[in-house]
């Protein structure tokens, strides 16, 4: 049987912000207590729209900084940066002759993301599913801990390892390579859960906050400081309305709802949690608690990722053991794939 093994990435196209902390990073810390843990700067991800080459190497070092603040440990967990792992491009490339090109005109991200333009866009971000699937899949990771927004990514993976374990069923078979039921990779389940799945924009409650929309400016980075991070929270769109004292009365008010997931995370607690305590409260009175936990929270992590971000030879030698543990896995499984596929 497959054992149970967690990979998550997070993309260094930008600032990361409190949905990549609340919907994933954050999450990634307790499953160090039950899996074996692989976190991944997925900086091959990031070009599929442009970057700058230095601004790039910046955010793959915040991203691993980030990942320390919160409370990954690189000795238990394994760190590193992807284009460090030559097998991540490899094994893409297979998948990339397994998938077919109606699955990926199928993905919403891809949708949104190319909006009209879509014979204007990068190869690479069609295809990004399917690097998403090796990232995973060359851990035979059985555990995905991301946000709602990846979830039809981590249909598409599945996909992907159910038509490569059955085309080369024969391959896997012979060679004695199968683990459960004779599959040689596993059905990866996501791992989506909480009050956090999916933060909205502070502007457009329509919208989910995301590191690659520029022109947002109420998004709350994890570098924002204290008086940031309250003025945002301030400025944050709202209904008139009081807060409701059930969770039935957030319906049709995704702002309030937005706002009251976002203090239930900070907090550990449910929504309705949140609104035993805050029910008929105005925003006058929310907002400012809400800024308060989120500072509470924010800031010492804050002040952890900046520390090391001083310290850039400390993260790049966490990147370079993480990178040598990975691909050891990696190979790993690449070596087995190569002879499956007959290389
Ligand atoms: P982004 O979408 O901001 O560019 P990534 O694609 O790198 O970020 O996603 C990194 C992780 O953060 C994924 O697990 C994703 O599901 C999660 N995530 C991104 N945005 C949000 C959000 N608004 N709410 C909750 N989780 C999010
Ligand atoms: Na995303």
């Amino acid at each position: 049987t497959f054992s149970p093994r967690v990979f998550s990435g997070i993309q260094p196209s930008g600032d990361l912000h409190l949905g990549n902390y609340l919907g994933a990073i954050r999450r990634f810390v307790p499953l160090q207590e039950t899996h074996e843990t692989i976190y991944c700067v997925v900086d091959m991800h990031a070009i599929t729209v442009w970057q700058e080459p230095d601004a790039l190497r910046r955010a793959t070092r915040e991203v691993a900084a980030a990942f320390i603040a919160a409370g990954i440990d690189p000795k238990r967990s394994i760190i590193f940066n992807q284009s460090q792992v030559g097998q991540h491009a490899e094994l893409a490339w297979v998948f990339n002759c397994i998938a077919r090109i109606g699955w990926m005109n199928r993905m919403t991200q891809f949708k949104d993301k190319a909006g009209k333009n879509s014979e204007n866009v990068s190869l690479g971000l069609l295809a990004y599913p399917s690097l998403m699937a090796a990232d995973i899949l060359l851990y035979k990771a059985t555990g995905v801990p991301v946000g709602d927004d990846q979830k039809q990514h981590l249909e598409l993976t599945r996909d992907i390892a159910a038509k490569f374990n059955n085309d080369y069923a024969a391959a896997i078979a012979e060679r004695g390579l199968g683990e459960e039921d004779g599959q040689f990779f596993p059905m990866t389940e996501p791992l989506i859960a909480g009050p956090a799945t999916r933060i909205m924009s502070l502007r457009d409650g329509s919208k989910k906050m995301s590191k690659s929309d520029p022109s947002d400016q109420s998004r709350i980075s994890l570098l924002d400081d204290a008086d940031a991070i309250a003025k945002k929270i301030k400025k944050a769109t709202t209904d008139p309305a009081e807060l409701p004292s059930g969770i039935e009365g957030l319906a049709g008010r995704p702002e309030a709802d937005n706002l009251v997931g976002i203090y239930a995370a900070l907090s550990d607690r449910s929504k309705a949690e949140v609104l035993a305590e805050f029910g008929g409260a105005g925003w006058g009175r929310f907002k400012p608690a809400l800024a308060d936990l989120a500072v509470a929270v924010l800031a010492p992590m804050n002040g952890e990722m900046r520390r090391l971000l001083d310290d850039p030879a400390t993260i790049d030698a966490v990147l370079r053991d993480g990178a040598e543990r990975a691909g050891a896995i990696a190979e790993k499984t690449m070596a087995a794939v190569r002879d499956i596929v007959g290389f």
